[in-house]
């Protein structure tokens, strides 16, 4: 092959530079000492791509950090970029060891998932069964007033549940909601509650299937599409996998949000969930109303609650101390649906 030129080289007396050749050749005088500029030129070069080389690797490896997020879980991604740039293999042996402080196994039994949604937290200081069963101990908003026992039934109701299917975990949900009641979540003092009922007499204290050994909490929810998606997020974290069975626990006129609206909105499967709503007496017209008006109406518009500023102002002040949620850490497979938004459910691949 002929370089542009070719055999009109430095050393050609037809060279463009004329009879007295090229300028390196005036400035260095032999035609060896081009060869040797030629050299450098070329040591140039590669240097250049070396550098180039090394730059791509770090890019490449904390793109591999980056992918991690979602492959992985946001922990192991935010282990190797706080300590620069790791190797794929050490994120993942740092994935194992979080996952191995939980101990996944205890739990990778359990199959199916009851949630109960808790409604509010609360602020009395002593937990014994006549002041949990005092209103006035409850931190309730004006349209509350009056519900404690339909709450205290829905705590009771899914510890029956739970007791009744050894392969169940029950997840009371909710998280800090209620500045008045300290930084306590909803599902601690539901949790407490059920202890303080001594679980309803339904522990079988030396089983391993105890009811209380599968009573845990989820504490981060603000509204009632966060309670579900947050509680299969916490399932997964705790036993390794997602439900087979989903029940849900809750006030009965909130059924058709649930099983609807939410549901659908996680693309989970009609078959394999289960509503079990709790009325102590007939809903009022004002309560179906408001169910309508500021819940129903307001998640069919926006099933993610990310867009409508009344949900979003509901998720803001239900966050009095400014809990940063942990989720998707737990439940990598779905991290996708907690960056959804929009009218349009969520089309990619679900592990149910
Ligand atoms: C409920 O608690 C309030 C405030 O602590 C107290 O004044 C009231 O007597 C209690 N009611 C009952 C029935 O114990």
């Amino acid at each position: 092959m002929t370089a542009p030129g070719g055999h009109h080289g430095p050393h050609s007396p037809h060279s463009p530079h004329g009879p007295h050749g090229s300028h390196a050749h005036r400035l260095l005088g032999t035609g060896s000492s081009w060869r040797v500029l030629v050299f450098i030129a070329a040591c140039v070069g590669a240097t250049v791509c070396v550098v180039f080389a090394l730059g791509y690797g770090l890019f490449a490896t904390h793109e591999m950090a980056s992918n991690g997020l979602t492959l992985t879980s946001g922990v192991a991604a935010r282990i190797a970029l706080s300590t620069s740039f790791k190797s794929m293999h050490e994120i993942e042996n740092a994935v194992r060891v979080r996952e191995m402080a939980y101990d996944l196994h205890e739990f990778a039994a359990l199959r199916n998932l009851i949630m109960c949604a808790g409604h509010t937290v609360y602020k009395g200081t002593s937990y014994d069964r006549d002041s949990i069963a005092n209103e006035s101990n409850w931190v309730l908003e004006r349209n509350q007033v009056g519900q404690l026992p339909a709450y205290l039934a829905h705590i009771r109701t899914s510890v029956e549940l739970a007791a009744k299917d050894p392969l169940a975990l029950l997840l009371f949900s909710g998280g800090q909601t209620r500045r008045d009641a300290g930084p306590t979540s909803e599902a601690q003092t539901y949790w407490k509650t059920a202890q303080a009922f001594d679980w309803y007499g339904l522990n079988a204290r030396d089983s391993p299937h105890a009811v209380s050994h599968r009573i845990f909490t989820e504490e981060f929810a603000r509204d009632s599409f966060e309670n579900l998606l947050f509680s299969v997020c916490r399932f997964r974290e705790m036993t390794g996998h997602y439900p087979d069975h989903l029940t849900v626990v809750s006030f009965g006129f909130k059924e058709r949000r649930f099983r609807t609206l939410h549901r659908q909105a996680l693309r989970w499967p009609a078959e394999r969930f289960h509503y079990v709503g709790v009325d102590l007496e007939p809903p009022s017209k004002a309560l179906i109303d408001g169910e309508q008006a500021n819940a129903a109406n307001l998640f069919r518009e926006d099933p993610y609650g990310c867009d409508s500023p009344t949900l979003v102002a509901k998720r803001k002040g239900r966050n009095p101390w400014l809990r940063f949620m942990p989720y998707p850490d737990g439940c990598p497979e779905i991290a996708e649906i907690f960056v959804q938004c929009g009218r349009v459910p969520f089309e990619g691949p679900l592990p149910w």
